[in-house]
């Protein structure tokens, strides 16, 4: 028996086309702009021309950028119920013209029409839906919140309409506008999507669609009335964007490349894990970010999983994307098809190619690839085509270990029977998000985003929302205080004590060697403390990640940790009420009751920060685990010596993190007595490492080292630049205040706004049933 072919109709896509003279211009402030500097736009499978597309220039970027800026504010005012009321329309729409939206993204981007009318159209109504759920309970659930302003939205040409959902769709939700790039090969749903955003009645200059090329995305992306920018696509281009828009204050999410493993350990049902595979590599030509692209296997079956892996490639059928019976269709463009072809040519290894007809044209057969060893070109870079690389192992440990062994950290699949081992196994991937024998599992309730170089901030949830809102409120400039001045004579109370670094539970000295004093407001010399440098900050990081058993002890220990080092603070009170009256002149008693409090706070905390189980539309669960960032690192703040920096310990601690602190420059005291708090508080060593020394020296390594996860700066030296632009060396996270002070002792200096900044929310997808 063999298939006959099934083509789905297009007529009414080409009807589309025809309509608008196959030419477009940009959709701005609820209108077409004339078209104006063409580029095409080509049916992937056949290289027909669909049609000429606007090249945005910085003028039609401007006026896009002017349209939303206009219509912000009133969007914003409208109730949480007004905006509601769009987002269902838009919903209810996108469902109305569901196939004439699948079949155009089909003949623009190649993709299956199984695939775009399948799984792409329902999950972008699903988006709107949901988000117009979040638009109408917002205001009450998220109180002392703000939507951001303008929002870009650079997008990728692999899922355009689907991308363009996972934006628009929270960022209105929020109360923003939206100025939306799609990719120059993909432009098409979008601009259908902006007649659809009309039919809805959105007020002009919501939503903004400014078609072009990188550049046209740079202007965006540069332009100074976008307030915050939201990008998926490849880890050069977001980290380029990290870099223009360092120390600019524009929020930033980042959702980047992926090598995502898919792990199949010897117990696994392996058909059903054959099957998945087909999925999660054969899944839109394998052109998806977070594509199970690696396939790792445990030894014991290996053979016979590889065998039943190639007979099914064998019959996957490639062609046609609008035959409904196609299983791969084009690649998306023939620089594309280069860029696979040269990397599978260039690599070692044993290759398998499908046993399957493969169309003239821009096509790529199904590819598997053995032997290769876990540091070679194609076990570690993103193909971004139907290209599967495949490793064995031996043990749980080593699947982690390779698993792990990657600059990216966007999805994981596990297959076992064994449920205890796939739960186990979940919490130790680096990855964002973990589907259980399964895989490609989507939806608008449940997060979706990475970690390291595969980026941050999650699309999708209540937590995809806050990445569009910001704490309500004005803040001032911060004022910088300065070091005191060495008096012409300096007074001296008792002996002289130069205080050390703290590093790995251990008083250290600073390599360098220098020290500088500190004087009291009326010249009294205080003591001395240590002027760390780059090796010291390796050190402390080196000791940081040696702590990390930390991130695995319970959340019960952690509080009583945090709960003793109060107590014993509390011993001490008066002594760092004096230490800090010493220091800044003030009297310090206020503060150091504000600390202890804190550290109660956060104790309670540790184990009250909790996951989520996301209603999802499938039988089984998707668990939203907060688990800690890593190692951060932290300048901080010197408004609040002992408060500031206690409120950046604690919630990074609290939630299992270790960190590198950078203490007050002008202060640092009351952080080197600390210490000594730490010393007899059953912290196991390393969980805090002190570094004290010049802000303006330290942000920058602290920035720049690949082993450190996320930043945070309070300091009052010009320093958020500097760390958003060295941040993008990994893809850290980043949490500075780009010169805005805080009151330390004000109720919003402490809570979840810290806790989400400690954590990363891990989703992890298991189903059930017999
Ligand atoms: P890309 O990252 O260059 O393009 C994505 C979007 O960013 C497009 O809209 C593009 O016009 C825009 N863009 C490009 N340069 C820009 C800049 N400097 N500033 C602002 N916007 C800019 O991805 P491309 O070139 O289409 O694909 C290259 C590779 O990237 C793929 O082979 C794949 O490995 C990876 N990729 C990953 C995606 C993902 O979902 N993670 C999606 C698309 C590509």
């Amino acid at each position: 028996m063999s298939y006959g072919p099934a083509p789905e109709a297009n007529a009414e896509a080409l009807d589309w086309l025809a309509r608008n003279d196959q030419r477009f211009g940009h959709f701005i402030n609820g209108a077409f702009t004339p078209p104006d500097t063409l580029f095409d736009t080509l049916n992937p499978a056949t290289g027909k021309l669909l049609a000429q597309i606007s090249l945005g220039s910085a003028a039609s970027v401007d006026g896009a950028v002017e349209a939303a800026r206009r219509a912000q504010p009133k969007w914003a005012r409208l109730s949480g119920h007004q905006r509601a009321r769009y987002l269902y329309a838009l919903a209810r729409l996108v469902q109305k013209h569901a196939r004439l939206l699948a079949v155009l993204e089909t003949m623009d981007n190649g993709k299956p029409i199984r695939e775009s009318r399948d799984i792409d159209l329902p999950l972008v109504a699903r988006h709107f839906y949901y988000h117009a759920g979040l638009a109408q309970l917002a205001p009450v659930e998220l109180p002392g919140t703000e939507p951001l302003g303008v929002c870009a939205a650079v997008i990728p040409w692999n899922f355009p309409l689907l991308m363009l959902a996972w934006k628009v769709a929270p960022a209105l939700a929020a109360g923003n506008t939206v100025v939306l790039k799609p990719a120059e090969y993909t432009p098409l749903t979008a601009l259908l999507f902006a007649e659809i955003s009309h039919e809805a009645g959105l007020p002009p200059g919501v939503l903004n669609i400014v078609t072009g090329d990188g550049d046209t995305g740079a202007a965006l992306v540069a332009h100074p009335g976008v307030d915050k920018i939201a990008f998926t696509g490849s880890t050069a281009v977001g980290k380029a964007i990290r870099k223009a828009t360092a120390g600019t204050g524009k929020a930033l999410t980042l959702e980047l490349g992926g090598k995502s493993p898919y792990i199949v350990f010897d117990d696994a049902d392996i058909d059903s894990a054959v099957e998945g595979l087909a999925d999660a590599i054969w899944f839109n030509g394998g052109q998806v970010c977070c594509a199970g692209s690696r396939l790792l296997v445990q030894e014991g079956v290996a053979e016979r999983f590889h065998a039943k892996l190639k007979r099914r490639m064998d019959g996957l059928r490639i062609g046609d994307p609008l035959d409904k019976c196609i299983d791969v269709g084009a690649v998306v463009d023939p620089v594309q098809l280069d860029a696979i072809t040269q990397l599978v040519n260039a690599s070692a290894g044993d290759k398998y190619v499908a046993d399957t007809p493969l169309p003239q044209g821009c096509f790529y057969p199904p590819t598997l690839i053995t032997g290769l060893s876990a540091a070679s070109t194609l076990m570690q870079e993103e193909i971004f085509g139907p290209v599967l690389v495949s490793m064995t192992f031996r043990t749980p440990a080593e699947a982690v270990e390779l698993a792990n062994n990657t600059r990216y950290g966007l999805a994981a699949t596990v297959w076992t029977e064994n449920v205890n081992l796939a739960l186990d196994i979940a919490p130790k991937l680096r990855a964002g998000v973990v589907w259980v024998n399964g895989t490609n599992m989507f939806d608008a309730a449940a997060g979706f985003g990475g970690v390291r170089e595969s980026g941050f901030g999650r699309e999708g949830g209540w937590e995809g929302l806050l990445a569009y809102l910001r704490p309500s409120g004005k803040s001032s400039k911060i004022k910088p205080i300065p070091t005191t001045p060495a008096p012409k004579e300096a007074g001296v109370v008792g002996l002289d004590r130069t205080a050390k670094l703290f590093i790995g539970g251990k008083q250290a000295r600073p390599d360098g060697g220098y020290s500088k004093p500190v004087y009291s407001p009326k010249g009294t010399l205080l003591g001395h403390v240590g002027i760390g440098n780059r090796k010291d900050i390796r050190n402390a990081v080196e000791a940081a990640h040696a702590a990390k058993g930390w991130g695995r002890t319970t959340a019960h220990n952690r509080a009583q940790i945090l709960f003793y080092i109060a107590e014993n603070m509390s011993a001490r009170a008066d002594e760092f009420a004096a230490r800090l009256k010493a220091q800044t002149g003030k009297d310090g008693r206020a503060e150091v009751e504000a600390a202890i409090a804190r550290l109660f706070t956060y104790a309670a905390w540790a184990d009250k920060f909790d996951g989520a189980v996301k209603s999802v539309p499938i039988r089984g669960v998707a668990l939203a685990m907060n688990e800690p960032c890593g190692v951060i690192a932290a300048l901080c703040p010197d408004e609040a010596p002992l408060l500031g920096l206690i409120s950046t310990m604690a919630p990074a601690i609290a939630m299992g993190n270790t960190c590198v602190l950078v203490p007050s420059e002008p202060f640092p005291l009351s952080a080197t007595d600390f210490y000594q708090v730490l010393d007899t508080s059953d912290l196991p060593a390393g969980v805090v490492n002190i570094v004290t020394g010049a802000h303006a020296d330290l942000a920058k390594p602290l920035a720049g080292h690949m082993d450190i996860d996320a930043v945070w700066s309070f300091s009052s030296s010009p320093v958020s630049e500097i760390i958003e632009a060295e941040s993008a060396s990994n893809l850290k996270r980043t949490w500075v205040n780009h010169g805005r002070a805080r009151d330390w002792f004000a109720p919003d200096s402490e809570g979840r706004a810290f806790l989400r900044q400690a954590t990363e929310v891990k989703t992890v997808w298991v189903p059930y049933g017999e």
